[in-house]
């Protein structure tokens, strides 16, 4: 079973144990700046196991009509002949990121510095989200960018020669790190940006092996100005982010013992598996290896009776997607768990705060939603669920949810899933293929 194009409701419900193992799709983060970099390096890059999300896609479609070849084969490699840095060619349309904020913040960062326009849009959600915050640093470097009102896209850029900057940002935020670091690279210069807490460190690695110069001292990062980038052979791990769905299904069905095969677990990204492990979730860590700059594990999962924790905050920015599904384990686990200081959870693909307060309270879970972040009492014998719930089109809240569906004693019908395409499109199949009951 697969989830289709245009597929809006899916239904979970109490599913005997996960058994098994399954590979995930490409990481998310990695794939986008494969795709970038690529595009921005001399000669020719290969990508294995990228993944073929709707936001990757959008990625691979601005940068093909940047004149920019990206094939794929038959068999799911992606060739990329890079342009260099001043090879992108004006677009003839507007360029559509979808729902895709790492695609359209990322995007502004490269296009601040080529000479021509460009004007990038994205779906409803897309639109609402906060461009303030990489608009801001761009155009102290010098750049051309009009948006909405509120620095919502669309955004307007007019791209033109840029300053170096030394930039603080007051968000841990890999989106708005990349896009200074990608601008720097077509800036004599460089740039340098200092975050409050490490944000996934993906664009600096790859930057790396692409050959640019990349320094980091404690929280600061700097890249120098015109480096040569050279086309590599990129491996994108399995995306966390999605192993994170099986993952916590595992720990709550009774009997499950499961393995998620190749996952990425760069140290930026596994605050979920340390919050996890706080609450007594048994995962074990195999084959670990290093892949293209990234370090990859096996995660060996089994069925574990969890304690509601206090979120520690300086684990929030490597934990920042899983959230979500994080609040599921909650809900199910013995005793209070209590989140605080994680506002920007409410300017994701939706509010995630919001969205999952009203979802988990709908099945029965007792949740209050605080400004920013979440108290929620477990009852590890269950929920109820014998609901329709909403999604609020966000794929990481559809993906909790039904996962929830598993440990509720009536099924949990999910509305508005289409966009679990965004990030995990066999997610239904990679489930029931672990055992877990899914319907249309
Ligand atoms: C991402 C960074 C994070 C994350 C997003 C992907 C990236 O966003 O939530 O899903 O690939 O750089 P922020 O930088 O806004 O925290």
């Amino acid at each position: 079973m697969s989830i289709h194009d245009g597929v809006e409701s899916l239904t979970s419900a109490a599913s005997g144990p996960l058994r098994g193992a399954v590979t995930l799709p490409g990481d998310k983060s990695i794939s986008h700046r494969a795709i970038s970099l690529g595009a921005l390096a001399e000669g020719e890059t290969t990508v294995h196991h990228l993944l073929e999300g709707e936001d990757v896609l959008r990625t691979v479609a601005a940068f093909r009509a940047m004149g920019v070849e990206i094939d794929r084969d038959p068999t799911g490699i992606y060739r990329i002949r890079g342009v260099g840095l001043d090879g992108l060619a004006e677009p003839d349309d507007v360029l559509d990121m979808g729902n895709s904020g790492t695609a359209m913040r990322l995007l502004a960062g490269v296009l601040a510095s080529q000479p021509f326009f460009v004007i990038l849009t994205g779906d409803a959600s897309l639109r609402q989200r906060p461009m303030g915050r990489i608009i801001t640093p761009l155009s102290r470097m010098g750049a051309r960018i009009l948006s909405r009102a509120q620095g919502r896209a669309p955004l307007v850029i007019q791209g033109t020669e840029l300053i170096p900057l030394d930039y603080q940002t007051p968000v841990a935020s890999a989106q708005i790190k990349s896009a200074i670091l990608l601008a720097a690279l077509n800036t004599a210069g460089g740039c340098s940006v200092e975050e409050p807490e490490q944000s996934r460190d993906h664009t600096e690695r790859m930057l790396t092996a692409f050959g640019a110069e990349v320094s980091r001292e404690g929280l600061r990062v700097s890249v120098e100005g015109w480096p040569t980038l050279t086309g590599q052979t990129v491996w994108v791990p399995g995306d966390i982010s999605s192993a994170a769905f099986p993952l916590v299904a595992a720990l709550l069905v009774p009997g499950s013992e499961i393995v998620l095969e190749g996952v990425g677990v760069n140290p930026t990204r596994t605050g979920l598996l340390d919050l996890l492990a706080a609450m007594g979730a048994r995962v074990e860590w195999l084959n670990q290896r290093e892949e293209g700059g990234e370090p990859i594990a096996d995660l060996l999962v089994r069925h574990s009776p969890l304690q509601g924790i206090t979120v520690p905050p300086e684990v929030i920015p490597r934990a920042i997607d899983e959230f979500p599904i994080f609040f599921v384990a909650a809900a199910l686990a013995e005793g209070e768990t209590v989140l605080a200081g994680a506002a920007e959870l409410r300017v994701k693909e939706s509010d995630r705060i919001h969205a999952m307060a009203v979802g988990l309270r709908a099945i029965g879970a007792q949740v209050t939603e605080q400004p920013d972040g979440m108290r929620i009492i477990g009852q590890p014998d269950g929920l109820a669920g014998g609901v329709t719930v909403d999604s609020f089109t966000d794929h990481r809240v559809a993906m909790s949810l039904l996962v929830a569906g598993l440990r509720c004693r009536a099924p949990v019908t999910v509305l508005r899933c289409a966009n679990i395409q965004t990030s995990f499109p066999a997610f239904v199949a990679k489930m029931t293929a672990l055992g877990t009951k899914q319907s249309f």
